[in-house]
């Protein structure tokens, strides 16, 4: 958007980009960028770690599927996805008390087209959206063009009244498990009061769960569509699973996945599952931003489903993490442990790191921490007002042990700095 300062000045005017794109801040393109500087260490991102791609299994069953299924891999397919990978996901994600038809899925190009459709069929301009406070960046992202009005969602608050957040709301929006940004779990009670509120009030819920395969203690929570299933029954009573795919789930919850997190995200493989009224919207919206998702990962993620490769890799992988977090949260407590204070989480990427020192402004800390070779991510990119400056996010996932002691080394150096000065 510079460009225009290198036209020459007797050039014609050219018609202005959409009001929205003057509307995101600057700490947003600042931090995105940071990953690319040389010799940085990012802490930033919600990267996964690269050595733990499956390279050489994917690159067979790519092989293999392009080979064996050509039309599929190569041609343009169902907007929907290819109905053996939605058969495929809807046998894998129903729950105890419910089952899944073909029409209940829809495969998206990773769960940040999820966001974005979500946005195309629910968000009219000024409309009301209730997020999970503090909110996903790429959910401010995906939906900030549609001009939407925000309610926070405290759910972290005792006195936290899910039907006042969902009333009047086109749709509630939650991150249960080692939320983005906090890493940390929606209790058990404030599920069962979300997933009531949206019963009682009719509203649509969408519950966001990239995370929910990287645990490292504890048991995993039911999810907020198994309550909903539970709860209100909105299986038909007596449905026994059958063998031909056909729609069972009605309920509220817009329950999203993706294979970003746990295979790998260049694959852009996501999914989302819904009542079929709310799929078939979906696809509408779907068939004006891309006609279909990529027929090769598609064919590539059904392979590895049935491979059972997620479950193959997930040891590993939530050993390495846990071995990570261990590292990040010690680092944090020995040089930042004055300064600010923060939950160990049990899952996911990231922990959030808050000021003790309400002098501490962390928009002024990531540039201090930029100068200093390591970039995190401050809270008010995950305030749709933008004024929060009282936390950071930081990741363990993407860096060894020493890189992210390093890491931490240098955010105290900067934190120092920064309190001295002031
Ligand atoms: C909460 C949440 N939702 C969705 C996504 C989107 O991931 P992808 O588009 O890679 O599936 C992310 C990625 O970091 C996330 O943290």
């Amino acid at each position: 958007m510079t460009a225009a300062a290198d036209r020459p000045s007797n050039a014609p005017v050219r018609p202005p980009f959409a009001g929205w794109l003057g509307t995101t801040n600057d700490v947003t393109k600042t931090f995105l960028a940071a990953g690319r500087i040389p010799g940085l260490i990012n802490m930033a991102g919600g990267l996964p770690a690269p050595e733990t791609y499956p390279a050489e299994a994917l690159a067979a069953i790519a092989r293999r599927v392009i080979a064996e299924h050509p039309q599929d891999s190569l041609g343009y397919g169902p907007i929907e996805g290819l109905p053996e990978l939605r058969d495929a996901l809807a046998a894998r994600l129903g729950g105890p008390d419910f089952r899944l038809g073909r029409d209940n899925i829809l495969v998206t190009t990773s769960g940040m087209q999820g966001l974005d459709l979500l946005g195309k069929v629910l968000v009219d301009e000024g409309a009301l959206i209730a997020a999970q406070a503090p909110t996903y960046l790429g959910a401010l992202d995906a939906w900030r063009p549609r001009r939407p009005r925000y309610r926070a969602l405290r759910v972290d608050q005792p006195d936290f009244d899910a039907v006042a957040g969902l009333t009047g709301a086109r749709f509630g929006y939650a991150v249960p498990n080692f939320s983005n940004p906090t890493g940390r779990l929606v209790p058990m009670p404030v599920r069962r009061r979300l997933v009531e509120a949206a019963l009682a009030t009719g509203t649509w819920l969408v519950e966001d769960n990239p995370y929910g395969g990287l645990q490292f203690d504890g048991a995993a929570l039911p999810r907020l569509i198994d309550i909903a299933a539970r709860e209100a029954a909105v299986v038909a009573p007596g449905a026994a699973p059958s063998a031909a795919p056909s729609s069972a789930y009605d309920g509220p919850v817009i329950y999203m996945g993706t294979l970003s997190k746990e295979i790998a995200p260049g694959l852009r493989i996501g999914w989302m599952v819904a009542a079929p009224e709310m799929i078939a919207a979906l696809t509408m919206a779907k068939q004006g931003s891309d006609l279909c998702t990529s027929g090769v990962t598609q064919r590539i993620a059904l392979a590895a489903i049935e491979d059972g490769l997620v479950e193959r890799l997930q040891p590993d992988l939530t050993a390495l993490y846990r071995a990570r977090r261990d590292a990040l949260c010690a680092a944090l407590a020995e040089h930042l442990g004055a300064w600010f204070t923060f939950e160990v989480p049990v899952g996911g990427m990231f922990v959030w790191v808050v000021a003790r020192d309400p002098r501490i402004d962390t928009d002024r800390l990531l540039n201090a921490a930029l100068d200093a070779g390591v970039c995190i991510a401050p809270s008010s990119v995950f305030d749709a007002s933008g004024d929060d400056r009282s936390a950071f996010r930081i990741n363990f996932t993407l860096n060894p042990p020493e890189r992210l002691e390093e890491g931490v080394r240098r955010l105290a150096g900067a934190v120092r700095r920064l309190t001295d000065a002031s």
